[in-house]
């Protein structure tokens, strides 16, 4: 890009030179640059207005270290990157028809994907706000723990949103978000397409989609295999950002500390402020593992571990299917208990009982066994039950069966009669 300083519309200093000026019109007058707010290397990003008066931004297909502008028109620099220069432009356009299908309140919308000056547009929403980079910077104070509670579980549904739908963001940071006046959300600034156009671009295979804090470990090794994990720990680095004042240290960074046996500069948060519960900070620092296997999986876990009602809902349901279990169980014990005596009952009689205590003692329950019932069936098993009755217990329960010693010596009255 061709590096003149000159002022925006709004007094902050851009470049002079490959940006369309003010004015300029396009898809046949549908939309008309007001001002042209930044350069990020493979695209120009203006503030516009479409024809029906709304203000709105374009984002506009213009990889600078292989193209220039003359007039309007965008031309490759060498001919010799005519063909990776249309690949890019082409994987822009389908980039962006793929955003334009999403509809969620956190990610930016995309209103219309078109072709003009020999390069590919998109036309989004415009955001009214600032971006958290910003919030970051200039009014530290704004979020308090409620915000960035309310903040975070509003992109955690933008992401798994995102990641239903096999969506990578690839590029999550705090000036990738845009806040408005009431602290809403919104996510812009996708990064898939510029990760595919240098996959396929010789030219742009030397440059960076990392961002120093942000990316994690992986993305600094090309080639290397994406996962959701991959955006959560960019989120995780956003929010550790937001509540700590700093962003994390550069995962390469940790990836080699950890490598040469140093300490892991990564501070955590848990233990850090009052002001967040322990699951809160814990997931953050769970997502900013540096291996991917050691994050939390997807948006959901994460929202599951943060979000207390679901937390409880979680609980609920783990405490139910446990207790299916447990009555399986008995109704297994039960059934083989049945076995049990019936089996000795023909084998070896026990002395008759009276008639009134054979009433008072029934045969069952086992009282221990909510406590434990793999205790209770190695009892079961090693006091006459058959080997039939053996292998079932392992097949069912996964209960290595041990010889039972002279201290395990049933104690409950059914046994006790199945082993006299
Ligand atoms: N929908 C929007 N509404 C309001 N402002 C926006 C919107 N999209 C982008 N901006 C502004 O433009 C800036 C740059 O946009 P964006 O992050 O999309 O591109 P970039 O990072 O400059 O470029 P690249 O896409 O090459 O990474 C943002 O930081 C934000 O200030
Ligand atoms: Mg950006």
């Amino acid at each position: 890009m061709t590096a003149e300083a000159h002022q925006t519309g709004d007094g902050s200093e851009g470049t002079f030179g490959d940006e369309l000026p003010n004015g300029t019109v396009l898809l046949r007058g549908q939309y008309t640059i007001e001002r042209f707010l930044n350069s990020g290397g493979f695209g120009m990003t203006y503030l516009a207005r479409d024809s029906l008066d709304r203000t709105v931004v374009i984002k506009e297909c213009f990889p600078s270290s292989m193209c220039m502008r003359q007039n309007k028109t965008v031309r490759v620099r060498s001919r010799a990157h005519a063909d990776e220069f249309e690949a890019i432009v082409r994987l822009f356009g389908q980039e962006a028809r793929a955003l334009a299908k999403l509809q969620h309140p956190h990610i930016v919308g995309v209103h219309q994907v078109f072709e003009d000056n020999h390069t590919a547009y998109m036309a989004l929403d415009f955001v009214e706000g600032r971006d958290m980079l910003d919030v970051i910077e200039q009014e530290p104070y704004r979020l308090g723990p409620t915000e960035i509670k309310d903040i975070l579980l509003k992109m955690l549904s933008a992401v798994a949103y995102i990641h239903d739908r096999g969506i990578l963001h690839r590029d999550i940071s705090p000036d990738n978000i845009l806040l408005d006046d009431y602290n809403n959300p919104v996510l812009i600034d996708f990064g898939a397409a510029r990760e595919e156009a240098i996959r396929v671009s010789r030219v742009l295979s030397a440059q960076h989609t990392v961002k120093d804090g942000y990316s994690p470990q992986e993305f600094y090794i090309h080639g290397s295999k994406q996962t959701l994990s991959a955006d959560l720990y960019a989120l995780a680095a956003t929010f550790y950002h937001l509540i700590s004042g700093n962003a994390p240290p550069v995962s390469q960074a940790r990836l080699s500390a950890v490598a040469e046996d140093r300490p892991d500069p990564y501070q955590p948060l848990l233990g850090y402020n009052r002001d967040y519960d322990r699951f809160f900070l814990g997931a953050i620092d769970t997502c900013l593992e540096i291996f991917p296997k050691d994050r939390l999986q997807s948006a959901h876990a994460w929202l599951e571990e943060i979000d207390e009602a679901r937390r409880r809902q979680a609980a609920r349901a783990k405490a139910k299917e446990d207790r299916q279990m447990e009555d399986a169980i008995l109704a297994l014990v039960e059934e083989t208990n049945k076995e049990v005596l019936d089996e000795s009952d023909t084998r070896a009689p026990a002395p008759a009982a009276a008639p009134a205590e054979a009433e008072a003692k029934p045969p069952r329950p086992f009282p221990e066994l909510r406590d434990n019932p793999t205790q209770i069936l190695s009892h079961t098993a090693g006091d006459g039950t058959t080997g039939r009755n053996r292998s079932f217990f392992g097949r069912i329960f996964g209960v290595p069966f041990r010889r039972p010693r002279q201290e395990d010596k049933p104690q409950s009255d059914i046994v006790g009669k199945a082993g006299r």
